[in-house]
């Protein structure tokens, strides 16, 4: 018995959609490559850029605590991001005594989320924290020239840097004094959850990669 051609062929709709979905694997790679880009400079203003920055969710003795850090370094292969923060900030003391973290980032224009849960470890005075500092250029120096430290109460609005500076930025030089207040915050990650928002459906994966690798997807 022939089957009819049309009762063979799905709606076009449906069609475009099932060759427009990745398999796990491609998901999981462009999703990294994603993170990679937000690291680089745009060539163009059209570039997303949504993944710059990210929410960094950590455990204190009180309860959590939540801020927005910059996305500073990817290693997709070695599942490493990389931020970086004052050594004297709050964040510092809990994620020493709570290396367990969550990461959250959000592309607007996409409607993507990543979560990764990571295991996060603090680089002061070591080859990693000089090597990062060495790559920094002097306008990103400048917010480790604080005299104050983060967070501590003052009498009026602090700009985060001597105040004399101003808008100016300092020499290669100047800048070397906020070496001693630079953090480097390597997180090794341990899993990343994938969410894309769309009224044509969502769709949501889990990564994980430690303790063993697995990709799974989930029910949004
Ligand atoms: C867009 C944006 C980017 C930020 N990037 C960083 C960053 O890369 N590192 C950092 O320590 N703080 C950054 N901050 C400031 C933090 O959100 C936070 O206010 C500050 O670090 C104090 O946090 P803590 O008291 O939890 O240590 C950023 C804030 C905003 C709004």
């Amino acid at each position: 018995m022939s089957i009819p051609k049309e009762a063979n062929t799905l709606p076009s709709d449906t069609q475009e959609r099932t060759q427009a979905t990745p398999t796990l694997a491609e998901l999981e790679g462009t999703s990294w490559q994603q993170l990679i880009q937000a690291t680089e400079r745009s060539e163009s203003q059209s570039d997303s850029k949504g993944f710059k920055t990210m929410t960094l969710a950590t455990s204190t003795s009180r309860g959590a605590d939540a801020r927005i850090v910059v996305l500073r370094r990817v290693d997709a292969a070695r599942k490493y991001v990389w931020f970086y923060t004052d050594a004297r900030a709050e964040k510092v003391i809990q994620m020493e005594a709570f290396p367990a973290a969550t990461l959250l980032f959000w592309d607007d224009k996409q409607q993507i989320q990543f979560r990764l849960t990571v295991e996060t470890r603090l680089h002061t005075d070591d080859y990693i924290a000089d090597e990062h500092w060495q790559a920094l250029w002097v306008g990103a120096r400048k917010a480790y020239l604080s005299e104050q430290i983060p967070g501590s109460e003052q009498p009026g609005p602090y700009p985060g840097f001597p105040e004399q500076m101003g808008d100016t930025l300092p020499t290669n030089e100047e800048s070397e004094a906020g070496r001693k207040n630079f953090a480097v915050i390597e997180c090794r990650v341990l899993a990343m959850e994938y969410l894309r928002l769309s009224p044509s459906g969502q769709a949501r994966a889990h990564f994980q990669y430690e303790p063993e690798s697995r990709m799974v997807w989930l029910a949004p």
